[in-house]
């Protein structure tokens, strides 16, 4: 329990533009609990209706779970983002696009992107694309993507953004689940020093999934000089098919409750889900959320490192900032590449006032020496944000005070794809910081820490973190399996919704994020089921079984080790790479396990079941304290296993 953890007061950020005092934002938190209607009708103020919704929150958490916000309401999210801000700051910058190994940084204002967006909705509506029908995006950090996602918003198409990660069977599955219309991807594009073939690999996924697949048509954005195939009347290059169409599209209408968009995300089973956002409550969460924390002023920059195919990359790249008027910046620079430090000569040349990554970038920044950091000015920066991991107390004092100097509020906000923006973080300059905590919900936000016999924690304590109350921000569904979503997330304790995450609470009402409750693991902030990776090598015949577990790694927080039975035919035939590129085919790159071990057997209760807890330990390289093994078929294979691990751990 963190009950001395170190507390850095409000009072440190004495210069910090606050937006509020500590005294409003308990009266905030006190209206949203006395008058929820009230209080979400007035945040739903903070976006473009065209007209105004009369309802908040209608449905619930029971029965079949059906979750609705400003129902009433219709609205266009892209006129939000950028038409009704054209009055006021048209000529502001509303997206700066660095690309690695170009001298320019391109900026582009409000009523250019606008212009920008236009085009590329007519180019949409063009290829036949309608209200309602999904269009797949498949793209690096270039200022495509947020065009092509904003221009979606204007007809009213829904938005999947594919993981340039995933490999083409997964992007293959993931085309066939959603039933996209048209791709939008690129002809390759460098990370770092690797090409990595973004047009191949959709080729691909195509090919594999022709007869499945609903796409007519794909824009390809030429942002490398490679050259790529083309099929002629489905492939289009992207600029040269925009380039003739207007730059004024009249936004499609949209009720609240219409889909948004939908992401792609991991689950205990192995199939991906697809979580569905809609309009309204999307939006207005997203500028809530958004203004509460990264409080844009003229003049402020936002960089959110975060991949535009996650959460992050929507809300606190694209919607967030945009909706409420900011700066945001995309870049496709590594940290470190090609010389160390590479982002804080960005922040100092961009002028980035709002700093905003992953923990898992933040120790690999850590690694390099601080001199790295102290030789860059950045003094612009003001607010320090991390997001998608636990952060452990000596990467966020390093951050805090080495990065930010010890002037900057280090925030970090706890979310998931599920909540659509951040659920737990704190009011800058407003409440104390705690290094390693997520600190606390938002105004109008009620949580729970549910302990194992299903008794709601009072005070301090550790359980299952629940979210009591639905907020406007929620997933209303995973696309074609609204009993998987309620299962999901409503059936553990009826009446909540369930993150799948542990927490600890302290005395000050201060949240200390555990990690996952079920079989997820976090590898450098990406969610990976555990039975994703083990029915992707139950494809393969030559392999019995396998348990995949999450075991802690240095940097990327967590890593995947996998334990593989193989038939006895096909021992020396399957190797260790064998298992490992399997994985990689099926899954992406992103999952390359950190080590795979064939194994003749696995730790079983009596009943067969693998006993996972146990399997994480010894993949840890534990061999004593392994917790209660009486319940186990077979004694001897933990020792065999853990011979194993420690045989190959000393070989590597
Ligand atoms: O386990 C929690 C972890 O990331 C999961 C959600 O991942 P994703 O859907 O990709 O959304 C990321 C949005 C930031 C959560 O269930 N997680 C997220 N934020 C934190 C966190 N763990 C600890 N601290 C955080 N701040």
């Amino acid at each position: 329990m963190h009950h001395n953890a170190k507390v850095i007061s409000a009072n440190t950020y004495a210069g910090y533009p606050t937006i509020m005092t500590l005294q409003e934002l308990e009266a905030m938190r006190e209206y949203a609990h006395r008058d929820p209607h009230a209080f979400w009708l007035k945040q739903a103020e903070r976006i473009h209706w065209y007209r105004k919704p009369t309802q908040t929150f209608s449905g619930s958490f029971e029965g079949d779970v059906s979750i609705r916000w400003y129902e009433d309401g219709q609205l266009n999210a892209s006129v939000s983002c950028l038409d009704r801000h054209l009055a006021e700051r048209a000529e502001q910058v509303a997206l700066i696009s660095q690309r690695e190994g170009r001298q320019d940084i391109e900026k582009i204002t409000y009523a250019d992107l606008l212009a920008r967006v236009c085009r590329v909705a007519h180019a949409l509506k063009s290829l036949g694309v309608e209200k309602g029908q999904r269009v797949a995006i498949c793209l690096p950090m270039v200022s495509e993507a947020v065009v092509t996602m904003l221009a979606c918003a204007r007809i009213g198409a829904v938005h999947v953004v594919l993981f340039g990660g995933f490999s083409a069977e997964g992007i293959a599955e993931r085309l066939v689940d959603s039933g996209a219309v048209a791709v939008v991807t690129a002809n390759a594009a460098y990370r770092g020093p690797k090409l990595i073939p973004f047009k191949e690999t959709m080729d691909e996924a195509l090919q594999k999934s022709e007869g499945a697949h609903k796409v007519r048509s794909m824009l390809v954005v030429r942002t490398t000089n490679e050259n790529v195939s083309m099929q002629h009347g489905r492939d289009h290059d992207f600029h040269e098919y925009i380039k003739g169409f207007a730059t004024e599209f009249t936004p499609v209408i949209m009720d609240a409750e219409d889909p948004f968009f939908m992401l792609y995300t991991s689950g205990s089973t192995g199939k991906p889900k697809a979580i569905v956002h809609t309009c309204g409550g999307y939006l207005v969460w997203a500028s809530y959320t958004m203004g509460m924390i990264y409080t844009h002023q003229r003049g402020d920059v936002l960089w959110c490192t975060a991949d535009v195919a996650w959460i992050t990359g929507h809300t606190s790249v694209l919607y967030g900032p945009l909706c409420n008027g900011g700066t945001t910046m995309i870049s496709d620079s590594l940290p470190n590449y090609p010389v160390p430090g590479r982002w804080w000569d960005l922040v100092e040349q961009c002028k980035v006032t709002m700093f905003f990554t992953a923990p898992t970038a933040v120790r690999a920044l850590m690694a390099e020496d601080d001199v790295v950091v102290k030789r860059r000015d950045l003094s612009s920066l003001k607010l320090l944000g991390v997001a998608g991991e636990p952060t452990s107390p000596d990467g966020w004092a390093w951050y805090h005070d080495v990065v930010g100097q010890g002037r900057c509020p280090v925030i970090d906000t706890w979310w998931q794809t599920e909540t659509g923006g951040p659920i737990l973080g704190a009011i800058p300059g407003v409440q104390s910081l705690k290094p390693g905590s997520a600190t606390t919900p938002l105004p109008g936000i009620s949580m729970s820490l549910i302990d194992q016999n299903g008794s709601v924690v009072e005070g301090s304590g550790e359980g299952g973190l629940f979210i009591n109350k639905s907020w406007p921000g929620q997933a209303r569904t995973i696309w074609g399996d609204h009993e998987r979503f309620r299962q999901t997330y409503f059936t553990m304790v009826p009446g909540r919704y369930f993150s799948g995450d542990a927490a600890q609470r302290d005395d000050d009402g201060y949240y200390w994020l555990m990690g996952r409750m079920d079989d997820v693991i976090n590898i450098a902030g990406h969610r990976l089921g555990t039975a994703e990776v083990e029915d992707a090598l139950a494809e393969d015949h030559r392999i019995v079984e396998s348990a995949a577990v999450g075991v802690s790694h240095g940097l990327k927080g967590q890593g995947l080790v996998v334990f593989v039975i193989v038939r006895k035919e096909a021992v020396g035939e399957v190797t260790e790479k064998t298992v490992s590129d399997l994985i990689v085919s099926k899954i992406g790159r992103y999952a390359v396990p950190e080590s795979v071990y064939l194994v003749p057997d696995l730790p079983r209760t009596r009943s067969g079941k693998i006993v996972r807890r146990l399997l994480r330990k010894i993949a840890e390289g534990h061999t004593e304290n392994l917790g209660d093994l009486s319940s186990l078929n077979d004694m001897s294979v933990v020792g065999m296993l853990c011979e194993r691990v420690k045989k190959q751990k000393a070989s590597s």
